[in-house]
């Protein structure tokens, strides 16, 4: 697809890959709906860019989600490009990580999508033109980590519904097309305060290293959304814009499934 002209919303732009998919959408002439739950970082975002507008969204919440679609639509020609992005993290032994924020990984990463999809795609199909939705999983959802099963089965079922979604739309001819987003380590907010309840300190290592990791050799989210809107004019279904990343573990736990060995985690 061409960007010039073309309408895109954004969820969780107010930071990191949202903002830098916000930034380079802007760059190649695109017009932006953006939605986050922090009012007052989105106002911000959407003021320095040329043609953009902040709905302040809570993807958890269908009815704001039906109200992003809305103006949306009402404000975009039409809505070509939909990034279901938002995502939080949470840490630690999943049976001390507080009930809440178990509640929010699987309302922001999960049901935020689908919410996403419920609010879009119907209005996407009465429209009847070509669009794309990218929902955004993680390396991550690709191989589960101990001490972040909240992110980690979360993300497994981004990489599931967006497969089943890619299969639904196809199967009724609908001129959506879908891309599921894997992002490497990428400079971002998400590890500002990933725990609750108690922190054990193999957990407090654990943030500590991902955190120490991400700094050393984690991409800046504009290079990285460069790589995105990339991938997306080719029309990639599998946006993988750091595969080495993906691609060794992604080997080596086809591998670990199909000699039916132990799992190992040889990093902790
Ligand atoms: N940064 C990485 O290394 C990395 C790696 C793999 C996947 N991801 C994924 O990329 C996506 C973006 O994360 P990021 O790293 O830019 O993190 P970030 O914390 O910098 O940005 C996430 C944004 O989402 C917003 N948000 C959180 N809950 C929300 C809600 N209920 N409704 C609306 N907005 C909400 C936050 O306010 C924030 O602005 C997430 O889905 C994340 O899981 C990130």
């Amino acid at each position: 697809m061409t960007f010039e002209g073309k309408g895109a919303v954004i969820t969780g732009a107010a930071s990191g890959i949202g903002l830098g998919l916000a930034r380079e959408a802007a760059k190649r002439g695109m017009r932006l709906v953006l939605a986050d739950l922090d009012r007052q970082a989105l106002e911000q975002v959407a003021q320095a860019l040329p043609d953009a507008i902040a709905v302040p969204t809570d993807v958890t919440d269908m009815a704001a989600v039906d109200r992003l679609a809305a103006v949306a639509f009402e404000r975009l020609e039409s809505v070509d490009l939909l990034f279901n992005n938002a995502g939080i993290m949470a840490t630690g032994l999943m049976w001390e990580i507080e009930p809440r924020r178990w509640d929010a990984s699987l309302a922001v990463n999960v049901g935020g999508v689908l919410n996403g999809i419920r609010a879009f795609v119907p209005r996407m199909l009465k429209a009847g033109h070509a669009a794309r939705i990218v929902n955004t999983a993680s390396v991550g959802g690709f191989n589960p980590a101990p001490l972040m099963a909240p992110y980690s089965a979360t993300k497994f079922a981004v990489v599931a519904l967006t497969e089943s979604l890619k299969g639904e739309l196809d199967m009724i001819e609908a001129p959506i097309a879908v891309s599921l987003l894997a992002p490497g380590p990428v400079r971002s907010a998400i590890f500002d305060d990933p725990f609750s309840g108690e922190v054990h300190p193999a957990t407090q290592g654990f943030v500590d290293n991902l955190r120490s990791m991400i700094g050393e050799h984690g991409m800046d989210p504009e290079p990285f959304a460069e790589r995105v809107l990339d991938a997306i004019a080719r029309g990639d279904y599998w946006i993988v814009p750091q595969p080495e990343a993906l691609d060794p573990m992604l080997e080596r736990r086809h591998k670990m499934i199909a000699d039916r060995a132990q799992p190992a985690f040889g990093y902790l």
